[in-house]
């Protein structure tokens, strides 16, 4: 999807700067070329714990956030009214999901003031972006958390979760692929380039990822002007026998302070365009020496890496929810994906805030392919599997990283052939999102 200027051009939503005005709060979009921005900034780093930023941290975030629709809740009652006490960014991206992809409304920077707290701020503003990203077209809008807790609320469910690789290399046998290509380092410059071109490529085939979100070019190489420690940054690339790049891995060492043989390397980012790639990259990073411990963050929860090597036991995986999705537009985002198995599904879906809600068909032909359908009555699908669930297991569900099974035995859905549902709504590729955004 290309970047469209329609969406910061967008006014802030009528019904939440109505309810927030009803408080004498005053709700406005916030060009990132404006003054109000550092403000709008302020707030957001105090929101996330962070501190002030300094005049090149504010040029570089300027930057980075010039194609995002940034808005605030502003009170001028308050000490600091330049200061947001409530902020939100929105763009629009695309979603790959199994057997394609869905133009998506990508939400970051909620927060809301410590003083202002449990008034009801947030929920006035993720109501209003959601409904922005309906009008906007977008049948799906998505968020990474910081709580859980938090999104449920407004349609949002995990639907990828990312697993924390933590390898002992001291145990690692490796079992995999020998590929005959070369990995080289390059400098960190070639480097961001290369994240950026094989991300573009790479995330299409992993439901779950996203288009990389405006401002991220340098988030894996440390080469933004404001990057702390970027100096600290390794970077290697896999060519094909060919001279083809086919992968990108970025890592940091941090030296064990009493044995110098015990160091750890993070993986910034490891994308791998073949299969080739995958296994050299992955080789060469639990082969470093000087290194005992490998940690990898945001990798699916099925790596084909623990099957390379040679000990289950070198590795632990924690597992915890990381993109969550809310779907805006049933027929849209359904007929935006293939399907495991053919088959059709009678779907009542409720919605919280009434957005995608009613009933629909849908019908998967032998190929995977579906035809949805909102329907006035269920005797339309007499002879369909019948699936009642709200809008949030729908979403959950949509790129097939959860069962029909499990939600129905949670009592989450109800279902009247849950494992029939299951095997239309499956899908081969474990879902997955490598970044936060
Ligand atoms: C999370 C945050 C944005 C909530 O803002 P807020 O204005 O206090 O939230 P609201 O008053 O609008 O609350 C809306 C709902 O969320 C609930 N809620 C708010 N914070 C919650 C939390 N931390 N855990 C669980 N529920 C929470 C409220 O109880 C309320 O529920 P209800 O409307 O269903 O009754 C704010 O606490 C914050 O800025 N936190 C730090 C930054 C952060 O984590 N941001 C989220 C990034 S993903």
């Amino acid at each position: 999807m290309t970047f469209d200027q329609t969406w910061l051009d967008r006014e802030v939503d009528g019904r939440s700067r109505a309810s927030l005005a009803a408080r004498e709060l005053e709700y406005r979009t916030v060009p990132a070329d404006s003054d109000a921005f550092e403000g709008w900034l302020h707030a957001v780093a105090r929101g996330f714990q962070d501190g002030e930023s300094s005049p090149e941290q504010l040029a570089a975030a300027r930057r980075r956030n010039a194609a995002r629709r940034l808005t605030g809740v502003y009170d001028a009652g308050g000490a600091l009214p330049a200061v947001a006490v409530g902020t939100v960014a929105s763009w629009p991206s695309e979603l790959t999901v199994p057997g394609g992809a869905v133009p998506a409304g990508a939400i970051s920077a909620v927060t809301v003031a410590q003083t202002h707290r449990r008034r009801g701020i947030a929920r006035a503003l993720l109501e209003g972006e959601l409904r922005t990203i309906a009008a906007a077209g977008c049948p799906v809008a998505m968020l990474t958390v910081t709580e859980s807790t938090l999104y449920g609320r407004y349609g949002f469910a995990a639907a990828a979760d990312a697993a924390t690789l933590d390898i002992d290399t001291r145990r690692v046998r490796w079992s995999g692929p020998r590929p005959e290509g070369r990995v080289d380092f390059v400098d960190r410059t070639a480097a961001r380039d290369l994240v950026v071109a094989l991300h573009e490529r790479v995330r299409r085939h992993t439901p779950g990822d996203i288009a990389l979100p405006p401002g991220h070019d340098d988030r894996f190489t440390g080469t933004d002007s404001d990057a702390k420690d970027g100096g600290d940054v390794r970077c290697v690339r896999y060519c094909d026998v060919a001279g083809e790049v086919r992968g990108i891995l970025t890592y940091r060492i941090s030296a064990h302070e009493g044995d110098i043989v015990h160091g750890t390397a993070k993986v910034s980012v490891l994308l791998a365009e073949t299969d080739d790639a995958y296994a050299a990259l992955w080789r060469f990073v639990l082969e470093l020496d000087l290194v005992s411990h490998v940690h990898a963050e945001l990798r699916a929860t099925d790596e084909p890496v623990l099957w390379m090597i040679g000990d289950w036991r070198a590795a632990s995986v924690s597992v915890s929810d990381h993109q969550y999705l809310r779907i805006l537009d049933v027929p849209a985002a359904l007929g935006a994906r293939t399907y495991g198995a053919a088959g059709r599904l009678f779907l009542r879906v409720t919605d919280p805030l009434a957005l995608a809600d009613g009933d629909f068909v849908l019908d998967v032909d032998g190929d995977g392919e579906a035809t949805v359908t909102r329907t006035a009555t269920r005797t339309d699908a007499s002879d369909a599997i019948v699936l009642e669930l709200s809008i949030v297991e729908l979403s959950a569900l949509y790129l097939g990283g959860v069962s029909v099974v499990a939600l129905a035995r949670a009592g989450r859905v109800s279902a009247s052939d849950a494992a029939a549902c299951a095997r239309v709504l499956g899908s081969p590729v474990t879902p997955r999102l490598g970044i936060w955004y």
